[in-house]
Formats: C-alpha cells, structure tokens, sequence
C-alpha cells in the first residue's frame, strides 16, 4: 500500500524499486558506505516532494535526501535496513530564471553545478562555486553540504552565494523563502538553518544564486615552496601585491603531485623535478584590458603576476616557478588539482581528512601533524592539500609506495595524531564537506555541548519523529 501511493504520487516513471537500479544511489563516491533502501523517489516538482513528505509524516517513513552522490562524509546515503526511502532531487534541475541586472539566477536544487556555470556564463556572468565535482554534484547538495571549493577565499562559501531558498518541511509544507533580493532584515534568516544542514531539517527544493562578473583575465602559476607556512606569508603578499585578486590558492604537497602524475600520466607536474612543497595559485580580474596583448606581445595580468614571482625568488619564499601562458596551460594546471581526490583513490585506501584551523596557523599544524603521523610510520606518504587560502587542508596520508601490509591496522593512529594536531590548534574536523554519518560521533566530542543541544532543539522543532536523514549529523 506504501508502495503504491508513493507511486500515485510521483508516477511510475518517477519510482525505482528494481535492486539493480538502485545501486547507483546506494553506494557513496568514496565506496565507504553502503545501503539499502525500498525505493528511490525521484520527484520532478515541488509538489510531488510536499506530498511524499506529508504522506512520509502520516506513515512514518525514513528519507534520505540525495542529490548529485558526490558527498564524501556518507550523508546521503540510507543505512542498511533497507526501510528507508531514497528521495533524489536529480530530476528537478530546471533554471526557473536569470537576471542580469540583479546578478541572480533561481534554479530548482538538483541542477548540476556546471549547467549553473554555463548559464551564466551565456550572460557574461560568473557562478564562482568550483569543486572538482562540478560535473556530478547537485546545488542542492552544494547547499545542504556548505560545500567549499577553490574559490572561497574570494567569493565565500555556498552560503555566502545563496540570496534564498524553497524548502519543503516534514509533514509537506512549502517554506517559500525563495527571494532574490540582496537586502533583507525581515526576521531571523531562516535560510541558514538549512543550508549545511545535510538534509536533516527540510528538503531544498529551488534556490535564488548570486552571480559575479565574469572573470576576463586570469593569470595562473605553480611555484615551488619550502614549507606550507611560507605559503601563508605568500598569500598575504600576492594579496597586497594585486590588489587583492586572488582567486584560488591551493597548497599542493610533492607527494600528491607524484601520485596524480602516477594515476593519471597526462597530467604531470610542470615542475621537474617535482618539489617537496608547491602553491597552485591564480589572480583574476573582470577588467578584460588586463587579458589584453600589448605591442611587445606580453599581457598586463600575467605581467602583475611575473612581477610578483621576480620579488619573491628574490626573498627566496619561491624557489621555482611556473607561470600559464596560454587557456590550456591553464587547464591543465586545474586538471592537476582536480585529479587529486580520485588519484588517492586509486593508490590507497587513504586516511581522508577535511580539517581548516586558522590560516595563520597552517605552518604549526601542517609540522605537528607530519610529525606525530611520521613518529606511527616514518614511510606514509603526506598528501596534504587543498585550500590553503582558507586554512582548510585535506590532510591526507597515504601507505608508502609499493603498499603496505599493515596499513588497515595503522589508519586508525594516523587518524587519531592528525587530530590531536587539529584540536591543540583549535581547529575543525569538518571545514567543507560535512558531519553526514561519518563524523557523528566526532561531533558530540567536539562540539560545544550547549551548541549541541541547540542543534537538537532545532532539529526537533523541524523534525519531531526523527524521519529526515536519520543517523547523519546529529545522533543521540
Ligand atoms: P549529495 O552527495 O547527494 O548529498 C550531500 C548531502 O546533502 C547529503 O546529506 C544529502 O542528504 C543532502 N542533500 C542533497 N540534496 C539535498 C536537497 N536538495 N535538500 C536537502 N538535502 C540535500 N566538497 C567541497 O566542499 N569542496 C570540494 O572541493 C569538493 N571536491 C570534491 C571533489 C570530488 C572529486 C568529489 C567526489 C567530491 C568533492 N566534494 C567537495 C564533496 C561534494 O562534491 C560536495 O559535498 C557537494 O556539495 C555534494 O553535492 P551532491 O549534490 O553530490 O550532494
Ligand atoms: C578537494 C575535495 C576533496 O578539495 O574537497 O579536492
Ligand atoms: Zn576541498
């Protein structure tokens, strides 16, 4: 009877029960986590998720909320009971609207990041949100996860790009908080509770984005460094050396270079040999005079940008560089960094971390945590990359090359030393991708405890039964 009037609800071509079928929404990216589920829903308008989450509400349903299965905390993923219900948003992806004299766009959740990107680079906009997911990850999932990515440290994160949101609540009803506009003080901002909230308060159904102006100018470079807190000074400097253009920042370990060059051979290092430490970093600019050949054939942004590097090899805080004299160098250097999440996959079953502590204190925590996972096993490789510019390091530890027979048994440690790194620089254990149910019994350690209970509060007051993504974030 569930069956069928889940079924009445979406219609048949909208409701997958066949175990095959299934398994694509069962399974997480990272293949830690696997479930079982009755059905995937999979509904094509707000509507239809307001009647699944009343008749969920009447017969006490569990449902997972899931868009795009490119989570890397397990959030959207059911537990393996098989009673849970899958409600994927991957169907509702239509760009309701565009403007571009308010610089928004309002878009239903499950369209993918990189159609956002396209539509508003068709009106010579820009939607900075950038993860190496963005062919498969879903605004709605971006959302829900707070995600980050390489452009935070200019534009901030998914919440800093939403204006508003449509959200549907346990029981079915419709919260309309879909505004575009930049300023309003009418109340509490209800839109924050949901965002980052992994889909355990309410299910995002459409969204109203900020957009930027297109970025017309870029210049892009690779530099060798000695350690990753002159990477911070660095920052700093280009900073004030650009007047503050700088749109990306990424810290890239020698390690990690060598293991994305060894899974994927057409994406070298363009530094050889490959240095211990290096910075993937680019400036940018909407002002297209700056992508503008001069007479003797150089082009002002990457000028700004040699002149930069010519300062600090001076200081010797760079020791190599590599600048990106064309689009496709440029591309290539991103595709680099965009095939480290996938080449740790395939060298290792990594030890993942997503930690952020603050920028200034990336050089303490980056050497107190090598050292205290080198004093487990002086052999692991470091892979610790990632967002430099907002202290949010993916401080990832792979076996040493040619594997390792006791790596299951050392992950554990390695886990535990990185953390104590974290928690004497007061850091967080979740900077970009989540709690879902990987981190949930972290959290209760680590958070505040009357923050905590707030959390229960709101949970309750949106979720009494406990029916929305049960297991993630918040577990008693
Ligand atoms: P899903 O994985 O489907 O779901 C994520 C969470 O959101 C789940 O808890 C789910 O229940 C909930 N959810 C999904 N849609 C909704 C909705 N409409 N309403 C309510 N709840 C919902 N993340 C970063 O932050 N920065 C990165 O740089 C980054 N790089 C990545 C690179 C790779 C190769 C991969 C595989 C992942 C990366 N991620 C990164 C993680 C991931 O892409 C993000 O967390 C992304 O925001 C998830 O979007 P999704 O649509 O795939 O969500
Ligand atoms: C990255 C993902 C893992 O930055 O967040 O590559
Ligand atoms: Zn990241």
């Amino acid at each position: 009877m569930i069956l069928e009037h889940l079924t009445d609800i979406v219609g048949t071509k909208n409701i997958i029960t066949n175990k095959d079928d299934m398994a694509p929404f069962l399974e997480d990216w990272r293949g830690n986590y696997k479930g079982d589920a009755t059905a995937i829903l999979l509904p094509t308008n707000t509507q239809m998720v307001s009647s699944i989450l009343k008749f969920a509400d009447e017969h006490d349903l569990y449902i997972v909320p899931q868009g795009g299965n490119t989570g890397l905390v397990g959030g959207g993923i059911p537990d393996a009971s098989g009673r849970m219900f899958v409600l994927s948003l991957s169907r509702m992806n239509a760009i309701r609207d565009i403007s571009a004299d308010n610089r928004s766009i309002v878009v239903e959740s499950g369209c993918i990041l990189q159609n956002i990107h396209e539509a508003a680079e068709a009106h010579d906009l820009y939607f900075p949100l950038n993860l190496a997911a963005k062919g498969s990850c879903s605004i709605g999932g971006n959302l829900s996860t707070n995600a980050g990515g390489i452009n935070v440290l200019r534009y901030g994160n998914t919440r800093d790009l939403c204006l508003g949101i449509e959200v549907v609540l346990m029981g079915g009803k419709v919260m309309n908080l879909l505004t575009s506009l930049r300023k309003d003080n009418t109340g509490y901002d209800l839109k924050h509770l949901f965002i980052g909230a992994e889909g355990t308060l309410g299910i995002i159904t459409a969204a109203s984005l900020k957009l930027f102006p297109k970025p017309k100018a870029r210049a892009t470079a690779m530099a060798a460094i000695p350690d990753p807190q002159t990477g911070v000074a660095l920052l700093s400097a280009l900073k004030n050396a650009t007047g503050d253009l700088v749109e990306a920042f990424e810290l890239m370990p020698g390690d990690i270079l060598k293991v994305i060059g060894k899974q994927f051979p057409n994406y070298p290092c363009p530094l050889q040999p490959v240095p211990e430490m290096a910075l993937l970093f680019e400036i940018g600019s909407s002002d297209s005079d700056l992508a503008t050949e001069s007479e003797d054939g150089t082009v002002p942004i990457i000028e700004k940008l040699n002149a930069f590097l010519a300062d600090e090899f001076e200081t010797g805080r760079i020791i190599d560089a590599v600048v990106a004299q064309n689009e496709t160098q440029r591309q290539a250097m991103w595709n680099i960094r965009e095939h480290a999440p996938e080449s740790t996959k395939r060298e290792s079953w990594p030890v993942n971390t997503d930690i952020s502590v603050a920028v200034s204190d990336i050089g303490r925590f980056y050497a107190d945590a090598s050292r205290r996972v080198k004093e487990i096993d002086p052999t692991v490789r470091i892979c610790g990359y990632g967002h430099l510019g907002d202290g949010n390091i993916h401080f990832n530890v792979i076996e040493r090359e040619g594997g390792d027979e006791g790596w299951a048994q050392k992950r554990g440690a390695i886990f535990d030393a990185i953390y104590e790194a974290l928690y004497e620089c007061n850091g967080s254990i979740s900077a970009e991708h989540g709690i879902g149910a990987m981190k949930a019994e972290q959290l209760k350690l680590v958070k505040d405890p009357v923050a905590l209970e707030a959390m229960h509060m709101v949970k309750t007051a949106f979720d009494p039964k406990g029916l929305l993504n049960p297991g993630k974030v918040l577990i008693s």
